[in-house]
Order: structure tokens, then sequence, then C-alpha cells
């Protein structure tokens, strides 16, 4: 039987051996949420890269370049991270190169020992589940949290992926039986379970609050991006 685990911060990947895994890694607020609805209205690739300095490269390059820091666009660049961003016709067959502060450090954390590395988000949960279901490997849910700590709306996500493969993998750890009970209390509600949650409050201070309710949407697309090389494309 396959085994499904969570990983409840990047800072604690090196606790997880993933050289049988794939990783799903997840920011739902807000950088995979906003992969996932980059992919869904047609870019082409995402570059995720851990530091501005390389995003600065790549722009001059030719990419798009992607920055965000403490969840603010950093200056002389074209994109932020909210999904709201990439609703536009002009990225259509772009190529983007991102950075932001825990999502894209934690896919360049996952892809040298993993056997693949997608971006997850409740916006694709279900064509995340149906892929992993048609692949012989582990899973392991990566959590992006915030600066190194856990966050309640990763762990939310994770939760989600064990609650849906439960009956098919083995779940092993705590942290993944901790997410998905996690998710199954709040699953009904979740906007109300999130109030006051870390991230929530700071998007709130910032005035970023449609993203919230975006991102705590389940399914809207049938997207699955998959790390090929260096690039996160649409499988
Ligand atoms: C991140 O990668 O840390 C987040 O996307 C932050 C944010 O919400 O802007």
């Amino acid at each position: 039987m396959k085994n499904i685990d969570v990983c409840l911060t990047p800072d604690l990947l090196h606790l997880h051996s993933i050289d049988n895994s794939i990783v799903i890694v997840t920011d739902i607020f807000r950088a995979t949420s906003c992969m996932v609805t980059a992919f869904a209205y047609g870019i082409e690739s995402i570059l995720p890269v851990a530091t501005v300095d390389e995003c600065k490269d790549l722009q001059a390059r030719g990419y798009i370049g992607a920055a965000e820091r403490n969840a603010q666009k950093v200056e002389g660049f074209e994109l932020d991270n909210s999904p709201f961003s990439y609703m536009d016709e002009r990225l259509i067959g772009a190529k983007i190169a991102m950075t932001t502060t825990n999502g894209t450090l934690s896919i360049t954390k996952a892809k040298s020992a993993a056997v693949k590395v997608l971006a997850g988000a409740f916006l694709n949960l279900n064509a995340i589940v149906k892929y992993l279901q048609t692949q012989p490997y582990d899973v392991l849910v990566l959590c992006a949290g915030w600066k190194g700590r856990p966050n309640l709306e990763d762990t939310l996500f994770a939760g989600a992926v064990v609650d849906a493969l439960k009956d098919e993998y083995f779940v092993a750890e705590d942290s993944a039986i901790l997410s998905m009970r996690t998710y199954q209390q709040a699953k009904d509600d979740m906007i109300g379970y999130l109030a006051n949650s870390s991230h929530i409050r700071r998007l709130h201070r910032l005035g970023i609050n449609k993203d919230i309710s975006y991102c705590l949407q389940r399914d809207l697309y049938d997207v699955v991006p998959i790390l090929r090389g260096n690039e996160l494309v649409n499988m």
C-alpha cells in the first residue's frame, strides 16, 4: 500500500524521505492558488525561484517577473501573487518567473529529491487527487506555512488530500492524521474556521480581502501544475 504523509512546514522537510514520493506543495494564501489560476487562464509556464535576485535576472532574460514578499508586490516586477492578477488575456502563453515568501521557496526545497512536484490548492483539489490515484508513488503534502511556521489554511488543504485518499493509502504519521481531522472539523465552514488565523489577519491588514474567499473555493479548475525540469507546466 502507498503511504501518504504531511509536512507541516518546509523547515521539517529534512525529516521526510521523499525519494519515492510525489510532493504536493501547497500555499493556499496565495502562491499555489495563484499558480493554479494562472494555468487555468492560459499561461504557459512558471519558473519558481527562491530569491528576488534570481527572479530579477530571469525578468532581464525575457520572463515576466512576479515577486512577492510579506504579502506585497516587490517593486520593479510586473506581477504579484494575487490570483486575480493572472486573469488577464495578455498573459495567455506567457512564461513567468515567480518568487514568493514561502510558496516558491518550498517548491525549490522539494524539487531535487522528490519523484515529482505538483502545486496544489483547493481550486484544483479534485484534479490533484485524481492524478495521484493513477500514480504508483507515495505522497507527501508539503505545507509552505509562514517563514518556517505551520499555518492553518495549508494544513486544511493537506487534510483534504489525506481525507480524499485515506482508504487507498496508509496514513502513517500524526501530522497526516492531525491535518485530516482538522479538515474534517473545518470543511463545512472553512472561512469561519480560519477567522483570526495569522495570514488572514495579515492579508486583511493590507486590504487584501477578496483573495481569501476566492482561494478557499474547491474544484474550480481541472489543472495540475507539475514541475518539468525547473518549470511548472500544466500537465
Ligand atoms: C507566500 O508564498 O508566502 C504567499 O503567497 C504570501 C502571500 O499571501 O502573498
